[in-house]
């Protein structure tokens, strides 16, 4: 057999602790590795999109594009990578087109090479834009890659044939690479090695595989991706790795290592940065952020088939409202609504928006109360569902209106000039606009923030001082 080298996309300044501690490792916390981490020759380092525009503005009180400029700056050998909801950027909602172009064309500006665009319903109508976009910046940044992620997961329709069937639509609209993206780790090793042989045979372009290792699979499920002919495999540094996070990085590139499908990363540079992420780990562990129980392995998620994230929300709401005892009553409502819904696959935001109408069916009864987002996704506002919703089911939840066939966003106007006009005051950098138009809400708490520090303005000052008035 030839060889072939296989590339590893490591994921610990991204996936990684958004899996294991809410996407709460603040840049300084990266800061002092970076260089050692551009040393080892990864494929690409992920460490942007997803959930960490949300943390940065929210709860870290950092300015995304700042992090992601100074990852570039001590990183200049490796690709940088994001995760990208398509058509709702790293938003909760549809975004139009010029918006969407911006943040791409910015991301890149700022120092992305490879985005990885998903679509919660699959739906390659809203991978266009993004993957266009994408590709456009490749003028800039000749190292530009659009990557399209499908959302796997399990159902009547998700057949092998599905997963080929859709291979084939990423790869004609122009991808350069395809990733299975295995968000709830419900792939199983040897239905991967039938999945990737798949979908190899089907297309040209290089395929990577993304899985959890929350069911205690992943790295058999990698291994078996490899000998199936899976390009690129995502990790994660051993200390933050295992659990809801990915196969440790070390573990498999010693897999691997003097094989025909060997690496080529040096396992001692990578002993040198784990030292520093096991400090990390300890100090997440002591000041309770990372939750040892996030660490063990669950087979729950082949059960129920819902993302370890999606669980621990479900719980959450369900405490909040004093009902805790009525889990597996919503677990087993989820595949009801799935199916009512379409089918969609639980990812970002349809976790949530299937999630939330699975408790409020079984709080207020069956459909009583139905969320906006949930209408949104019955009369065809996120995109067309995997399975054609019934016609009876949607009259019932949306009434007479007609649902959205088109791309979603061919209904938007462009947006990006309005959002512009909304918070003159608050834009220091272009980028601005593009938090703004993600978080309306958190984002002028955050520039406040921003501003005071910079004006060295100690925002309790005001407060204690009309509290006791000289
Ligand atoms: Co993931």
């Amino acid at each position: 057999m030839a060889k072939k080298k296989i590339q590893i996309t490591e994921t610990v300044l991204r996936d990684a602790h958004q899996s294991l501690i809410a996407t709460r490792m603040p840049l300084s916390d990266m800061v002092p590795i970076l260089p050692q981490l551009d040393e080892i020759g990864f494929y690409s380092l992920e460490c942007w999109g997803g959930a960490t525009f949300d943390s940065c503005i929210r709860f870290l009180n950092e300015d995304p594009w700042e992090r992601l400029r100074t990852i570039r700056k001590h990183c200049p050998k490796t690709k940088l990578q994001m995760l990208f909801r398509g058509q709702n950027m790293l938003g909760y909602r549809h975004y139009a087109d010029d918006v969407l172009e911006y943040f791409v064309q910015r991301s890149v500006a700022n120092g992305i090479d490879v985005i990885r665009i998903f679509d919660a319903l699959n739906d390659i109508k809203n991978l266009q834009t993004a993957i266009n976009a994408t590709k456009a910046a490749k003028k800039e940044n000749p190292n530009v890659e659009a990557q399209v992620a499908m959302s796997y997961t399990t159902g009547p329709i998700f057949t092998t044939d599905y997963y080929v069937k859709y291979a084939k639509q990423i790869e004609a609209a122009g991808a350069d690479s395809i990733c299975i993206k295995d968000m709830a780790a419900l792939l199983t090793p040897y239905y991967t090695e039938e999945l990737v042989r798949a979908i190899k045979s089907a297309v040209s372009i290089p395929v990577q595989l993304h899985t959890h290792y929350t069911s205690g699979l992943a790295s058999m499920c990698l291994m078996k991706a490899i000998e199936a002919g899976c390009d690129r495999i995502d990790t994660a540094m051993s200390p933050l790795a295992n659990g809801t996070s990915h196969a440790p990085t070390e573990s498999m590139v010693a897999a691997l290592q003097g094989t025909d499908y060997d690496t080529g990363l040096d396992l001692v540079k990578l002993s040198e940065i784990r030292e520093y992420f096991m400090g990390l780990r300890e100090k997440y562990i002591k000041s309770g952020l990372l939750d040892p129980k996030m660490l063990a392995t669950d087979a729950k998620a082949l059960i129920y088939q819902v993302p370890g994230g999606m669980l621990s929300n479900l719980l959450k709401q369900l405490k909040d409202a004093g009902k805790a005892d009525k889990l597996t009553e919503v677990l087993e409502e989820v595949p009801r609504v799935r199916k009512d819904a379409g089918y969609p696959p639980l990812v970002t935001p349809t976790s949530q928006i299937v999630g939330t109408q699975a408790v409020f069916n079984v709080l207020f009864g069956k459909y009583k109360n139905c969320s906006g987002q949930f209408k949104d996704l019955v009369a065809g506002k996120y995109g067309t569902t995997p399975v054609a919703i019934d016609p009876e089911f949607r009259k019932k939840i949306i009434g007479d209106e007609k649902p959205v066939t088109c791309r979603p966003a061919d209904l938007l106007e462009p947006e990006l000039e309005k959002l512009r006009a909304e918070i003159p005051e608050w834009i220091e950098q272009e980028e601005d606009v593009l938090t703004y138009a993600q978080f309306p809400q958190v984002a002028p708490k955050f520039f406040k923030a921003r501003r005071d520090a910079r004006i060295g303005i100690d925002p309790q000052a005001d407060l204690k001082s009309k509290i006791h008035p000289v």
